[in-house]
Parts: C-alpha cells; sequence; structure tokens
C-alpha cells in the first residue's frame, strides 16, 4: 500500500528552473499540491503571478493559485530579465491560464491550507522568502502544521547577484531572516549545490526526446536558461530551483550538512549574505540542512525520468 501523500505548497517567483521544478513535484506521486503562490522577484508580481497560473495549465497542477505580495517586506521591488527575459519567463509559448487566480493573497491561502490540512504541510520556496515569512508573522500558531520548509536561496561560501549574496536572499532578506529564525526545519538548497546541479545540452535533448508536450517545453526552457548562464561561463544549465523539490524525494543524492545559518540584513558589502557557522567549535544548534554536493547524473535522470509523467497530456498552446 503506498503511503499517504505529502501535501505540498509550491511558492516561487517562475521563472525557469521554479517552473521545472513544478514539473517534478507535479509529476511525482509522493506529493500532493495543496496550493501554488507567487511571490514577487524575477519579476514584478503580475508577471510571476500571470507565469505561476500558464504553467499550471500546461502541468494540469489544479491547486489554487494565489498571488503574492509586490515587494519585499522592507525592500523594493528587484527583477532579473537578464535571466529569464522581460516576461519572466521567455522561450517557448504558454498556454492562456485555465484557472482563476484565488481571491486570497499568498500569505493567507498558505494559511487557509495549513489550518484545513490533517497533515503538516511541506512548503518548497524557490524564491525570496517574502510570503513565508508573512505566514509565519500573521499566523504564529500555525508554525506547527509546517512540517518543513525546502528553500532554494543563498550560499554559504558565495553570491551570485553580488559577490556575497543569492539572488533569492537578496530581494528579501528581512524575510529570509524571519524564515531562518522560525525554528521550522529547513532545507536550503544554496549556490554551494544548485551551480553542480548541471544540467548539459545533451540532458535536454534526452528531456525533448520523451517526446510529449510538456518534455518538448521543458527542453526549450533549458535552452533559453542555458543561453544566459553560457554567456557567464557556466558550462550547463544550473537547475537551482528543482534541488528544492529533488532532495524532498531523493535525499540519498545529496551531500547534506547541518549548520547555523545567519541572514545579513545590514551589511555595506553583504546584504544578504547567507552566513554559516562553519567552524566546527561549539556554537548554537543547526538551523538548516545545507545541500552541498549532488550525484549530478542521478539528478539529471530524475527530471528526464519525471518528463515522462506527462505522456498523452496535451493543452491548446
Ligand atoms: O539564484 C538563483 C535563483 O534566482 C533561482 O530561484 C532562480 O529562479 C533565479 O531567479
Ligand atoms: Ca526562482
Amino acid at each position: 500500500m503506498r503511503e499517504k501523500k505529502i501535501p505540498l505548497i509550491l511558492d516561487g517567483d517562475p521563472g525557469h528552473d521554479d517552473a521545472i521544478a513544478w514539473m517534478l513535484a507535479k509529476a511525482s506521486p509522493e506529493f500532493e499540491i495543496k496550493a501554488v503562490t507567487s511571490v514577487s522577484g524575477n519579476q514584478t508580481i503580475e508577471k510571476t503571478t500571470y507565469n505561476a497560473l500558464r504553467i499550471c495549465t500546461l502541468l494540469g497542477i489544479d491547486a489554487p493559485v494565489a498571488m503574492g505580495l509586490p515587494h519585499g517586506l522592507l525592500s523594493e521591488p528587484f527583477d532579473a530579465p537578464s535571466v529569464h527575459g522581460q516576461s519572466g519567463l521567455d522561450g517557448p509559448k504558454l498556454p492562456e491560464p485555465a484557472m482563476e487566480l484565488s481571491p486570497l493573497r499568498a500569505p493567507e491561502l498558505m494559511a487557509k491550507v495549513l489550518r484545513e490540512s490533517e497533515d503538516k504541510v511541506t512548503i518548497v520556496s524557490t524564491g525570496a522568502q517574502t510570503n513565508v515569512a508573512a505566514l509565519l508573522l500573521a499566523h504564529p500558531e500555525l508554525k506547527e502544521k509546517i512540517e518543513r520548509i525546502s528553500i532554494m536561496g543563498g550560499g554559504l561560501t558565495h553570491g551570485n547577484w553580488t559577490p556575497a549574496a543569492e539572488f533569492n536572499i537578496l530581494v528579501d532578506p528581512e524575510a529570509a531572516d524571519i524564515v531562518f529564525k522560525s525554528g521550522v526545519e529547513l532545507y536550503m538548497a544554496g549556490l554551494d549545490v544548485t551551480e553542480k546541479a548541471l544540467l548539459f545540452p545533451e540532458d535536454f535533448e534526452n528531456i525533448r526526446k520523451a517526446g510529449n508536450q510538456v518534455a518538448g517545453v521543458v527542453a526549450d526552457w533549458l535552452d533559453f536558461f542555458y543561453q544566459f548562464h553560457r554567456s557567464l561561463g557556466y558550462p550547463g544549465a544550473p537547475l537551482h530551483d528543482p534541488c528544492a523539490v529533488a532532495v524532498l524525494l531523493h535525499p540519498e543524492i545529496f551531500t547534506i550538512e547541518d549548520y547555523y545559518v545567519e541572514i545579513e540584513t545590514a551589511g555595506e558589502y553583504s546584504r544578504g549574505a547567507t552566513v554559516a557557522d562553519m567552524r566546527g567549535f561549539e556554537g548554537p544548534v543547526p538551523n538548516a540542512h545545507c545541500l552541498m554536493g549532488v550525484d549530478r547524473e542521478a539528478f539529471a535522470k530524475l527530471l528526464t525520468e519525471a518528463v515522462k509523467a506527462y505522456e498523452g497530456r496535451r493543452v491548446e498552446i
């Protein structure tokens, strides 16, 4: 008999790699997606929300979708058109949304899901931590209904948007600070692992070979995402966000180290840095399971197999 499904909230700023993370989640029978929430980051909240609706339509995710906050808790909106394009999800054509947006804002939809769920819920957060922090601030009593939060964000040794800070954390460091201090079990897929989670052009073609509509779109997303990273010298496309889903399915393919991680919210040069105590002294109890390495081949295989779950699905584009 199959074990109970893991109830999941997908929170992100899609985004090519967010979309591929959601593809993996929807393809995996281990999960039951209870809600999808957008956050501002890679593009404006209007664009990331529209993208979330289009991705859900493509993949057949029939959970409610709610719009997040238009900017960070204390910071101005950011965007990253160099990475994901002006739409936030440039590349292949996508279907128009087949579902309505929830009347609730993201933190309230998250709260509703937590309140109504019999089992504890896992949150996968692949953008800024704005919605999750707003949830924790507004509904501290619901913390105990969160099983764990699996985050793509940060980097223990370096950043990507600044030398010190990774993009998702830099977009809203105050929110990340609240989440990292929350006491909820955290998995942190930072640049330490995600820059090793590379997919190469031959992987894109293996994905395309599955032959279904979703496989074709995913291969095109990878092509687009790779162009930007190739211009920076990456040998492949770093699949940041799918790591936050993959670790829930196959922790054994990752090297995981526990650290006490703090978020730099001030810092003239280091705002948004994730500072881990790696000295090995007696110190604060670790607050994050930090992903440090990955079996790249196994990770690529996981994604290549996942697209096969969409055999027979076709929507009008
Ligand atoms: O730094 C990587 C993060 O920023 C990922 O979540 C990716 O989607 C990008 O926007
Ligand atoms: Ca993202």
